[in-house]
């Protein structure tokens, strides 16, 4: 050993009565309670203290006790689940500060000692809007080593997507990587996400509870933003509303079955902006439910237990059970209960038990071979029913009490029998107009028009839809013609509509035109993809006008794109990199960077599904 290392291994080790005292303080720590008490010595060691083990002081408490909670969601369920964890630890004495992710700063990184992050997927495996600067700092150079952090992720997300909980992943091990130590490990939860959830959430507070609850007292724990309290309707106790139209406003000859639906929202107290969603209950389709027990031979009265409540069988797949989405774990069950030849192949190949499971519902699965199986087995391998969302077709500064949606109607056969989507066909065909339905508002603040101020009514805006998702841009034409009424100048606005047909599938044509002629609409493209030999989209139409474009984004005009995720997203995103490139004289990576750029001032936004 040279001399110098001698010198330092004598003054930074303890002598062996130090030793002993320090293995007889913390012989009996936990394992987070030694991780505290780790934390709490290295920041006494670089605040070049003694070594004593006085008590900790209550602002070194504050530094190294406090919990916090991150949430990256977009529609809303893991900021549900982020703020019942802060509850419960708030509730068990823990030092909590939940935060949106976005809104959280980087450089306190390195300061963290416990950290949660609650975490959804989006789009095909990346982050939600709010979470992507974070999740890019985090896979950046910039980010600093964490060797002091404590961490946990939940991750929501949905097995049907290829990249399932990826976000919650990435989060996990990018942590991980930079040396933070995990809690508990990650829990990657489906679109049942709420026991699982509660579960983590309960196990994790009960942990953290013995480290960091003892060192806060209840005059210590600072108050985290209360979140949608206004309301005393939400996902978790909806709104009981009343139907009021559910008018097909596609033509007699379409393809599709298009809905412009309109329900009361009464005296809720319900407020909603031009850009959120309303969350939708259904019961199922009782044709459906009868097919299927009459399939599993079944009356229907059997007795069944859910969540320790008893109900009759035909109840529960009525108003408890998904019955039309299929989970692959429900595919795999059915192929060893049975042994059915096409089931049981399709169990190695996982990417083909993914797509089997999006194509087939429940009951289309058991058609292919059926046996016995009791009622509570049975049960047991559906989910629990979730909401469907809707983008809001209306504001409230025209619609005032009430709630405008724009739904397509889920049908197509299965051999002889036509299947129907369970929430599109509970608005569609099951509900009468005057009938309940059970509502919540989801507000999605990553898609929002300018502010309503002088600058923000000014400043131009493109909107992008297909299909259904026309529907929050007549919301956005609602709210931003109410703002003209009150004296407020707009800029100038910008609609590209794509659909199949000019004479069948024009969603809401007469209002368009009425826009158009009041001038509260500027400019209007339409594609129509089956009126002519060639197919024509959206992506088409605003490439042909590219100069514009790019003239209008140079202005800082903001740019929505709203309906399908699966290709015309796509398609419209590499036509704007198109356009860009083109315009701009730019490379492709310069243009990519460019609509990134705009992604992150929040003057792109997507809302698709
Ligand atoms: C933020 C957001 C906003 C949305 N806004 C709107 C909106 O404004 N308007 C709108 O209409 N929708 C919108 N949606 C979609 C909507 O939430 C529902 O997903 C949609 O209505 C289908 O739900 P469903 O209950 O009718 O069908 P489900 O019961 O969920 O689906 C039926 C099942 O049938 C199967 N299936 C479906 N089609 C086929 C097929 N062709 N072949 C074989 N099997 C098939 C699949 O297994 C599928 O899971 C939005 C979604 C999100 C997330
Ligand atoms: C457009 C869209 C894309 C999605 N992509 C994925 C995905 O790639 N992987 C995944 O696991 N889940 C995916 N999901 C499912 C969501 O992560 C899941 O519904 C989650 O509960 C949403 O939580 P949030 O409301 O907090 O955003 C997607 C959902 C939508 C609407």
């Amino acid at each position: 050993m040279l001399p110098e290392q001698q010198k330092n291994s004598a003054t930074a080790s303890l002598n062996s009565t130090q030793l002993t005292q320090l293995q007889q303080i913390i012989g009996n720590y936990s394992p987070l309670q030694l991780a505290w008490a780790s934390g709490y010595l290295a920041a006494k060691s670089e605040q070049q203290l003694t070594l004593g083990m006085s008590v900790p002081t209550e602002v070194e408490n504050k530094q190294t006790s406090k919990l916090t909670i991150l949430y990256a969601s977009q529609t809303g369920n893991a900021k549900g689940v982020a703020k019942n964890l802060a509850q419960l630890a708030q509730a068990q004495g823990c030092q909590v500060n939940l935060q949106n992710i976005a809104e959280y700063k980087v450089k306190n990184l390195k300061n963290e000692r416990y950290l949660i992050i609650v975490a959804s997927t989006n789009g095909e495996g990346e982050p939600p809007d709010d979470a992507l600067a974070f999740h890019e700092f985090l896979f950046s150079k910039k980010a600093p080593k964490l060797p002091q952090l404590h961490y946990s992720v939940l991750a929501l997300g949905d097995s049907s997507y290829e990249f399932f909980c990826q976000t919650g992943k990435d989060f996990d091990q990018r942590l991980q990587a930079l040396g933070a130590k995990p809690i508990r490990a990650r829990v990657d939860c489906d679109v049942d996400y709420q026991a699982e959830a509660k579960t983590w959430s309960e196990k994790l507070v009960a942990e953290l509870k013995e480290t960091l609850a003892t060192h806060a007292s209840a005059a210590e724990i600072v108050a985290f933003p209360q979140l949608d309290t206004s309301c005393a309707y939400s996902k978790d106790k909806p709104y009981v509303a009343e139907l009021l139209v559910s008018q097909k406003i596609t033509g007699r000859d379409s393809l599709k079955d298009v809905r412009h639906v309109e329900i009361d929202l009464g005296d809720s107290g319900l407020h909603y902006q031009a850009g959120d969603a309303l969350g939708v209950y259904f019961d199922n389709d009782s044709e459906l439910v009868d097919e299927l027990l009459c399939l599993l031979a079944f009356s229907g009265q059997e007795t069944i237990t859910l969540a320790e409540q008893q109900l009759t069988l035909k109840n529960a797949l009525i108003n408890h059970l998904e019955i039309t989405q299929t989970p692959v774990s429900f595919v795999e069950f059915w192929a060893n209960h049975t042994h059915d030849e096409t089931l049981t192949s399709l169990l190695t190949d996982k990417n083909a038990l993914r797509v089997f499971a999006s194509q087939h519902q429940i009951i289309d699965v058991l058609s292919y071979s059926t046996k016995k199986i009791t009622a509570q087995a049975f049960v047991e391998q559906l989910r629990k029913i979730t909401p469907r969302l809707y983008s809001i077709a209306s504001s409230q500064s025209e619609v005032e009490n009430e709630v405008h949606l724009t739904v397509g109607l889920v049908q197509y056969q299965q051999g002889s029998k036509t299947r129907y989507g369970a929430a599109s066909g509970f608005l569609a065909k099951r509900l009468a107009e005057g009938e309940k339905v059970k509502v919540f508002v989801e507000e999605n603040n990553n898609f929002r028009l300018p502010a309503n101020t002088e600058q923000g009514n000014k400043t131009p805006i493109i909107m992008i839809g297909a299909g259904t998702g026309i529907a929050p841009f007549r919301a956005f034409m609602q709210e931003r013609e109410a703002r003209a009424d009150q004296g407020a100048e707009l800029g100038k606005s910008w609609l590209f509509f794509g659909e199949q047909t000019f004479t069948q599938d024009f969603l809401y044509q007469v209002e368009w035109q009425n826009y158009l002629k009041s001038g509260v609409l500027t400019k209007m493209d339409v594609a129509f993809s089956r009126d002519q030999q060639e197919k024509v989209y959206v992506q088409h139409r605003l490439k042909a006008q590219a100069k514009e474009v790019y003239q209008w984004l140079e202005q800082g005009a903001h740019i929505y794109l709203c309906g399908d995720a699966n290709r015309m997203a796509k398609d419209v995103h590499q036509a704007l990199v198109d356009i860009i490139r083109e315009q701009s004289g730019n490379s492709r990576e310069q243009a990519e960077n460019y609509l990134k750029t705009l992604r992150s001032e929040k003057r792109y936004q997507k809302d698709v599904y």
